[in-house]
């Protein structure tokens, strides 16, 4: 068992990363609240795999156990769904000492999460997350929310968790193609924050579906990084920003293709080959640091290239109008060496441009 602090100034907590903690989930609750009321959100096949498990050690405990189950997949990530997780707040009578438990991938966290930050004015949410991204990031952190039909994450809340556990035996049963997307995030806190991490993950021949000893070191480096980041800056004013190397670019190509084409880490993991030649382009970084990053994505079964019927122009445009323009300047996060970035606002448009068309120049068949 692992524990990783994250030291923030008020409400500080701890996030657990055990093999089989699930189980012990209620001993680790009981520890951070008090025994009442508890409603575990989920969705039906996370809920399936792991809720009675859940419920059982959580009841073992003396907590009085209720469940509401959402809809899988991110276009049920919507006011109405958290609607539905606030009538079961009523219904279970949740109180201001009562806790909701986030059983689930990022989707749930969000929700689960602003629904605990706008119940009864806030009450307290634990992250119990079940896929890796969630486990590395979103779980991590405090942000909360839901999507507007105009926009992703439009309308939510920070609130931070009381807990978080990580149990990555829940990872047996996570598609590959969630468990690989989510490796571009582990990638992108190597290339920002830890040159050892780097180094640990070119040392091993596949990184496609990590399990052991490996899974266990991502696992905690992430988190390291996160809980680092976070602590050093809660509400996204400075270092936080950092946390979005490769989401200038991807962001642009996850819209451009309307959310289908890629998940989220594909497109994260699009952006920073960009954001890396980008920072070649500017003398910041050498050619050779890149193809190391980009042999790092390939490892894992990322895609490092998209087709050509993603126009360049169009990712200048849906890039001017992502939410971290600041002063109307696309700003983007920047590696200077493997471990640091920097965040730069006045990258030459013809320099992007020209790194876009080259990523972008696969034929579509
Ligand atoms: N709050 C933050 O700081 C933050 C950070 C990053 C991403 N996010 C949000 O997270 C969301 C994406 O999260 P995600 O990638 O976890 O996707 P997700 O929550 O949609 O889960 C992906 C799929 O995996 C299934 N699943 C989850 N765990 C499983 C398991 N153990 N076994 C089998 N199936 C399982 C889910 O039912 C779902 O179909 C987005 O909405 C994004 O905005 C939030
Ligand atoms: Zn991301």
């Amino acid at each position: 068992m692992t524990t990783i602090p994250v030291p923030l100034l008020t409400n500080p907590y701890d996030i657990h990363i055990e093999s089989g903690g699930l189980r012990q989930l209620g001993d680790y609750l009981a520890a951070v609240s008090k025994v009442g009321r508890v409603l575990v959100v989920s969705n039906p096949t996370i809920f399936k795999h792991y809720g009675t498990g859940v419920v059982a050690s959580l009841k073992s405990m003396g907590f009085e156990v209720a469940h509401c189950l959402v809809p899988a997949g991110e276009r049920y990530k919507t006011p109405a769904t958290v609607a539905k997780i606030h009538n079961a707040a009523l219904e279970h009578r949740l109180e201001r000492a009562s806790v909701i438990v986030a059983l689930g991938g990022g989707v749930v966290g969000d929700m689960a999460g602003f629904a605990a930050a706008t119940w009864l004015r806030g009450i307290k949410v634990v992250q119990v997350p079940t896929t890796l991204l969630a486990m590395v990031d979103a779980a991590i952190g405090g942000k909360t929310g839901v999507n507007h039909p105009q926009g992703k994450n439009l309308i939510g809340a920070f609130h931070q968790p009381s807990l978080v556990l990580i149990d990555p035996e829940t990872l047996a049963t996570l598609p590959s193609r969630e468990f690989r997307s989510a490796i571009a995030e582990v990638i992108k806190y190597a290339v920002i924050w830890d040159l050892d991490l780097f180094e640990r993950l070119e040392a091993e021949r596949t990184l496609s579906r990590p399990k052991g000893e490996l899974l266990q070191l991502l696992l905690e480096r992430s988190c390291l990084a996160k809980a680092a980041v976070v602590a050093a800056d809660e509400r996204e004013g400075g270092l936080r920003a950092i946390l979005n190397y490769g989401h200038t670019v991807g962001h642009a190509i996850e819209s451009a293709t309307h959310y289908h084409r890629y998940r989220h880490g594909e497109g994260v993991g699009l952006g920073i080959v960009a954001a890396g030649r980008i920072a070649v382009g500017l003398g910041l970084w050498s050619a050779e640091l890149a193809k190391r990053q980009e042999a790092l994505l390939i490892k894992a079964g990322l895609p490092v290239a998209w087709a050509n019927d993603i126009a360049t122009d169009q990712l200048i445009a849906l890039m001017g109008f992502d939410k971290k323009v600041e002063a109307g300047q696309v700003r983007f996060v920047l590696p200077e060496a493997i471990g640091k970035v920097r965040i730069s606002a006045d990258v030459p448009p013809a320099l992007v441009r020209q790194v876009l068309d080259a990523c972008g120049g696969q034929s579509k068949d």
